[in-house]
C-alpha cells in the first residue's frame, strides 16, 4: 500500500521553529512562526481565557457529543462582531479554527457549483491554494502585492478581477493581510465591492486577525462594505490569534445567503460536510469564546487585552519605522506581518550572522519582536544588505 508515496518536502516553517530552539545564542529573534508574542517573548493565554476557563471548570457538566455544527451560542455571540445586525439570512458553524473553515468553505461551494474557480492574489497565506485544491476548487492567482515597492497592485487586482467570470469565487483577507501586512482602504474595498455585484462574483473572505489590526469594528469595515453590496459571501473567522487560542482550535464559517430557504440549505449541507470531514469540532476553544462573549465583564477584559496587544505590535511597528526612513512603510502597514524584500542569501545571513529567524519568503511576524530589539533588527539588516532593496519603498505612497 505505502509504496506509492512520496515523502513531501519537510514544510519550511516548522524546520525553522526547530532550528531556533534549538539555538543557543542569548537575544536570537523569532520573526518566523506566526503567533503574537508580548515583550517578554512569550505567546500567553489571555486574562479572558484563563478566567473562562475556570468557569468551564466548574460549570461543565458532561463532555457528550454536541454536533457536527459544534457549539451553537458560540456561533451566534461571534455572529455581531462580523455581521452587522439588519443583515438577513446569515448561518453558520463552529470549525476547526479558520482553516477548517476555509477547507468546509471551499467543500460546499464544490458541492453547490462543481469545478468553481477562486481568484486568489499573491503573495497569500501559503496554505491557501492546497486548502482550496483539496476542497476541489480551481485556483486562479493575480499579483496583489509588489514587495520591493511595498505597495498594493491594485490596478493588477481590479484588472484580474474584472476578467474574473460569474460565479467565481474571489478570495479576500478581512484584515492583517497574510504576509503583507498591506490591507485595501474603504476606498479600494467600495472598488471592490462594487465589482463583485457588477460581475456577479461570489465573495469568500478570511478574517484570521479581527482586532490586530486597527481595532475589532475598523477591521471589518471594509469586508462590510462587500457583505451589504452582495447577497450571497462566505466568512472564515479564526479565533485562533485574537483570543490566543491557536491549538485550541477554535473558529467558524458563517454564510450569507439569499433567502431563509438557502441559509437553511447551507446549514444542512456544512453540517453534513462537517460530519464526514471531522464529524464534530474539538470544544474546548468554542466553550471558552462563548463565556467570554456572554459575559460583560469576561468580554470587556478580552477587548482591552486584544487592545493592548495590537498597541504592542504597532510600537513595533513604529519603532522600526523611526530608527529607519526605508522601514517607514511598516507602519502603514497592520497585524502581525510584513513581507520584506529580501533574498534567500539575506535571509540565511539575519539568522547565521544575527540569530534573527525569518521565512524564506522574507516573511517577517512583527509581535515576535521587542521594541527595544528594533536597533539590532535595522543594524542586522543593513549588515546584510537588506536595506539597499527597501529604498524604493521609500518613494512609494
Ligand atoms: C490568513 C490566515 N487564514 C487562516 C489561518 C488559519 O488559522 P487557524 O490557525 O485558526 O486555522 C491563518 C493562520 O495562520 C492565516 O494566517
Amino acid at each position: 500500500m505505502f509504496e506509492t508515496l512520496k515523502n513531501p518536502p519537510p514544510d519550511s516553517l516548522l524546520a525553522l521553529i526547530k532550528a531556533f530552539a534549538d539555538d543557543p545564542r542569548a537575544g536570537k529573534i523569532d520573526l518566523g512562526v506566526g503567533v503574537y508574542r508580548d515583550d517578554s517573548g512569550a505567546t500567553p493565554i489571555m486574562q479572558a481565557v484563563k478566567d473562562a476557563e475556570r468557569i468551564l471548570f466548574e460549570a461543565q457538566d458532561t463532555k457528550s457529543y454536541l454536533g457536527p455544527e459544534g457549539d451553537m451560542r458560540f456561533v451566534a455571540a461571534l455572529q455581531p462582531l462580523v455581521f452587522d445586525k439588519s443583515t438577513s439570512h446569515v448561518t453558520g458553524i463552529q470549525t476547526p479554527g479558520g482553516s477548517g473553515a476555509l477547507r468546509l468553505g471551499a467543500e460546499l461551494i464544490t458541492a453547490a457549483r462543481p469545478g468553481a474557480r477562486v481568484w486568489v492574489g499573491t503573495p497569500t497565506w501559503p496554505n491557501h491554494g492546497p486548502v482550496f485544491q483539496s476542497g476541489g476548487l480551481t485556483v486562479c492567482r493575480y499579483r496583489f502585492f509588489d514587495t520591493k515597492t511595498q505597495t498594493i497592485l491594485f490596478d493588477e487586482m481590479m484588472a484580474a478581477l474584472s476578467g474574473a467570470a460569474q460565479g467565481d469565487v474571489v478570495l479576500l483577507h478581512g484584515c492583517c493581510h497574510n504576509p503583507t501586512g498591506a490591507d485595501l482602504d474603504l476606498d479600494q474595498w467600495r472598488e471592490v465591492a462594487d465589482l463583485i455585484a457588477r460581475r456577479g462574483l461570489f465573495p469568500f473572505i478570511d478574517l484570521a486577525y479581527q482586532g490586530l489590526g486597527r481595532g475589532l469594528d475598523e477591521d471589518v469595515a471594509g469586508l462590510r462594505l462587500v457583505l451589504d453590496a452582495t447577497d450571497e459571501a462566505l466568512v472564515a473567522y479564526s479565533c485562533d490569534k485574537n483570543f490566543a487560542l491557536y491549538r485550541d482550535r477554535t473558529g467558524a464559517l458563517f454564510a450569507q445567503a439569499r433567502t431563509a430557504a438557502h441559509a437553511g440549505a447551507v446549514f444542512g449541507s456544512l453540517a453534513g460536510l462537517a460530519r464526514v470531514n471531522w464529524s464534530m469540532p474539538p470544544d474546548h476553544g468554542a466553550a471558552l469564546v462563548r463565556i467570554v462573549l456572554e459575559s460583560p465583564d469576561l468580554t470587556r477584559s478580552w477587548r482591552e487585552e486584544l487592545v493592548s496587544m495590537c498597541a504592542r505590535i504597532g510600537d513595533v511597528r513604529r519603532a522600526l519605522a523611526t530608527l529607519e526612513p526605508q522601514l517607514a512603510f511598516l507602519d502603514r502597514q497592520r497585524g502581525l506581518f510584513s513581507n520584506l524584500a529580501l533574498a534567500p542569501e539575506q535571509i540565511d545571513a539575519l539568522r547565521t550572522r544575527h540569530a534573527i529567524y525569518m521565512a524564506p519568503s522574507g516573511r517577517a511576524n512583527l509581535a515576535g519582536m521587542r521594541a527595544s530589539d528594533a536597533g539590532k533588527f535595522v543594524a542586522a539588516l543593513a549588515d546584510v544588505g537588506g536595506l539597499e532593496r527597501a529604498k524604493a519603498a521609500v518613494i512609494a505612497p
